[in-house]
């Protein structure tokens, strides 16, 4: 798996592991027929998870980011309050945290040093933690109640991809899990969640066909040294992740942010110079989606309005926003809470082909190392 199987980069390779990485990750944890997800290596008992009052989330980097999904796809499942922090925060805030909470660390490596102070803080205030790494029996695999491993295989390259999709994978199984165990969610929500989850890896496979109109995207912005990309709900922490790719492997100035907010200051930025990529999926099937995906419209005519150029991320067949963005890649139709693992892939191939337009080091930016052990 470590070489780089006819692929020019790691990172292009891993983007396009990712269909394996999830089905690797999600099968063998569910089963359809029964609508029964099964996490054993999480050993707290149900009535703890019964008991449960709070979940806390530290990660740092691409991983907090997979924590912001998790938060909405817990808390929406759940109905339990759920808080994200950065883990190199995490000893400032004084987190008011003890029993009967659960911390959530997030690393791929299992080896940040960050992440490691935090678990340990959570751990000494009595919080129970479960660890979702990519690595086996890495330190904060070992030192974790339980861990939940992504099976995406070795991450090389330094932006991190599958491990990513892996991890908001992981993060979902876990709220179905919790909505098994607390009877928050039936058989029948269970399978057809269970199912939708099955059908992600192929969904993947989909929207990777797509790579060639990223690449002509690519042509059309390397140039550019400043991005604004949006999103909202469970889409801002895609936004907030395609930006740290972009900033990552090209050394672009790019920034994400909740797009309800960007009325608030940042649209003050948007003219021709500033290109601006915005998450405008649609679960047809969930009202929020909508409503949000109405907004998301409302705000493109208004930054076309501001003499930008558009790119969307949008659902296959929203012909409206076809005509409307400058530039649109569509991924298939998912439930709301599904499609941020979906939609971060056009947005990985978007940055990989913009750090090789511009003859980058893909694989090894500048000053970036793949695990932080060093605080
Ligand atoms: C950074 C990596 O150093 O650490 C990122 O470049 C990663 O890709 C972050 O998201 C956190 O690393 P880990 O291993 O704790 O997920």
């Amino acid at each position: 798996m470590a070489d780089k199987g006819g692929f020019p980069h790691f990172m292009i390779k891993e983007i396009f592991e990712q269909p394996e990485g999830l089905r690797k990750t999600i099968a063998p944890r569910v089963s359809l027929e029964d609508g029964v997800v099964r996490l054993d290596t999480v050993h707290i008992s149900a009535e703890e998870l019964r008991a449960l009052r709070r979940i806390n989330i530290v990660a740092s980097g691409t991983s907090r980011h997979a924590g912001m999904a998790g938060q909405y796809m817990i808390q929406e499942l759940v109905n339990l309050p759920v808080d994200v922090d950065y883990a190199s925060e995490f000893e400032y805030r004084n987190p008011l945290i003890g029993p009967g909470e659960i911390t959530i660390v997030i690393t791929q490596s299992g080896e940040t040093a960050d992440t490691t102070a935090a678990q340990r803080e959570a751990k000494a205030k009595g919080s129970r933690t479960i660890a979702i790494s990519n690595v086996v029996d890495s330190t904060i695999a070992r030192e974790a109640d339980g861990v939940l491993y992504t099976h995406a295989g070795p991450e090389i390259s330094i932006a991190s991809t599958k491990a990513f999709t892996a991890q908001m994978a992981v993060l979902f199984l876990f709220a179905l899990y919790l909505g098994q165990v607390r009877g928050k969610l039936g058989k029948e929500q269970r399978k057809q969640y269970i199912r939708e989850l099955l059908d992600l890896p192929g969904k993947v496979e989909t929207i990777l066909q797509s790579a060639a109109d990223c690449e002509q995207m690519a042509a059309k912005f390397y140039k550019n040294d400043d991005f604004l990309y949006m999103g909202r709900a469970a889409h801002y922490p895609i936004a907030m992740d395609g930006a740290l790719k972009l900033k990552e492997t090209s050394y672009i100035h790019a920034e994400g942010y909740p797009t309800g907010e960007s009325k608030h200051g940042p649209i003050a930025m948007i003219d021709e110079n500033l290109p601006v990529v915005i998450i405008a999926t649609c679960d047809r099937n969930d009202p929020g989606s909508v409503l949000r995906y109405e907004k998301n419209i409302s705000n493109i005519r208004g930054f076309k309005q501001q003499g930008a150029r558009v790119i969307a991320i949008g659902t296959a067949g929203d012909e409206q926003l076809r005509g409307l963005a400058d530039h649109t890649i569509f991924v298939p139709e998912a439930p709301e809470l599904l499609l941020p693992i979906l939609e971060i892939v056009p947005l990985q191939l978007f940055a990989y082909y913009v750090a090789v337009r511009r003859g980058l080091d893909v694989d090894r930016p500048r000053n970036l190392v793949k695990s932080v052990t060093l605080e």
